[in-house]
């Protein structure tokens, strides 16, 4: 069977880790998220995956390659200008000649996409909808259904006052080709507020598949940190690189704890790692390679990429540091702050409340302290 993954977003919401890396190949627990897409296409038949890309679409092929690694045959399909959800998979009509998975490149999930596409076929359906319950719908496409799973309504990003369910559209979809003929070409067309509407209005057989697998759309800072937690508390099957120095913490080859530095479980660290003397790290951290946390040091809930150096005394938590920051002595980051690639943050700043920091960042000793 063959999936086409939506990749093509510009992923503005987690700027600026996107500057430079496409949403769907940013780590998630020091390995791609597309990684983990694949992965479970793959385990549920998959066999070519079909990347519909715009922006930064070499990135995907740098890592990826023909997918041999990960046991499929992964085609690229690069837009020129974005096409939307619908105008992208129109756009590689060409791959597709039987019933199909369309993706939505941002979700972590171990849906059991073998049930979805029994189902699909049991309701002789020509769109099947992974559905998943939310608590605020409104950042979502809403999708009631009937008793028999038939969609009644496809409402993209609804107000408060048009929510009547919690179930949303998950974005893993099982489609007919059929579909493809409701799709101009080469214009910019959407799913959830073109063909699905249509398909209702029509009464064609749209149905949807409530799932209450794990699931997670990664798209703003929040969810990145958050799905880095479900993973190193296991709520997803995964399979951690490195050894188990101890319950829970994981260590690639040539890192190193001081003797008076602590390591809590869960935390993930790459490769030749150093944890500083009296630096402790609590659970929930992510380390990538060559990363220094200096002496006296503390992280928690936090993400960093490889090559990062924290300095003597600092405070990072809940908080993302891209690849190659230099982090000063006895700064604090905290409260969901994004630091940019290769930004160097001197002595005594303070980042807090979301702050965001592009990359390349110089700052100064002392600059920002609220
Ligand atoms: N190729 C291509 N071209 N891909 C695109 C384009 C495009 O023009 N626009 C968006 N995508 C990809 C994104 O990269 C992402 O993987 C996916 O399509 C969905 O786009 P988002 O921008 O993340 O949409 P959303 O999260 O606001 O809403 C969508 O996902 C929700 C579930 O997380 C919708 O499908 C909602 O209905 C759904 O509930
Ligand atoms: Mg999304």
């Amino acid at each position: 069977m063959k999936a086409v993954i939506l990749v093509g977003g510009e992923g503005t919401r987690l700027r600026p880790l996107t500057v430079d890396t496409p949403k769907p190949m940013l780590p998630l627990v020091n390995v791609p998220f597309i990684e983990y897409v694949i992965r479970l296409l793959k385990k549920h038949g998959v066999d070519e995956v079909i990347l519909s890309a715009g922006y930064l679409p070499t990135a995907f092929d740098d890592h990826l390659g023909n997918g041999s690694d990960l046991g499929v045959k992964i085609v690229y399909v690069t837009e020129e200008k974005p096409l939307g959800t619908g105008g992208a998979v129109k756009n590689v009509a060409a791959h597709l000649d039987d019933t199909f998975i369309v993706f939505n490149g941002d979700i972590l999930t171990d849906l059991n996409i073998t049930q979805l596409v029994e189902y699909h076929r049991a309701k002789k359906a020509v769109a099947t909808l992974t559905l998943t319950s939310v608590d605020d719908p409104t950042a979502y496409g809403l999708v009631p259904i009937d008793a028999a799973g038939n969609v009644q309504e496809f409402l993209e990003k609804p107000s408060w006052d048009e929510v009547t369910t919690d179930l949303i559209n998950a974005g893993t979809y099982v489609l007919e080709p059929s579909i493809l003929d409701l799709i101009p070409s080469g214009e910019n067309h959407s799913f959830e507020r073109g063909v699905f509407p249509l398909l209702v209005e029509r009464k064609q057989p749209i149905v949807g598949f409530p799932s209450s697998a794990y699931w997670l759309d990664i798209g703003t800072p929040s969810k990145y940190l958050q799905a880095h937690r479900d993973i190193l508390d296991g709520q997803l099957a995964s399979d951690f690189s490195g050894s188990e120095i101890k319950r829970n913490v994981w260590a690639g080859e040539g890192t190193k704890v001081a003797e008076s530095a602590v390591v809590f479980g869960p935390c993930v660290m790459g490769r030749n790692c150093v944890v500083e003397a009296d630096a402790m790290v609590f659970g929930h951290t992510t380390l990538a390679d060559d990363c220094v946390i200096g002496r006296g040091a503390r992280l928690e809930g936090c993400v960093l990429a490889s090559g990062v150096h924290i300095g003597e005394g600092a405070v990072v938590r809940n908080s993302v540091i891209a690849a190659g920051c230099v982090i000063g002595n006895k700064v604090h980051v905290d409260e969901e702050a994004i630091i940019g690639v290769n930004s160097v943050i001197d002595e005594d700043n303070l980042l807090k409340k979301g702050i965001r920091i592009w990359p390349d960042t110089k700052m100064a000793k002392n600059t920002i302290r609220f």
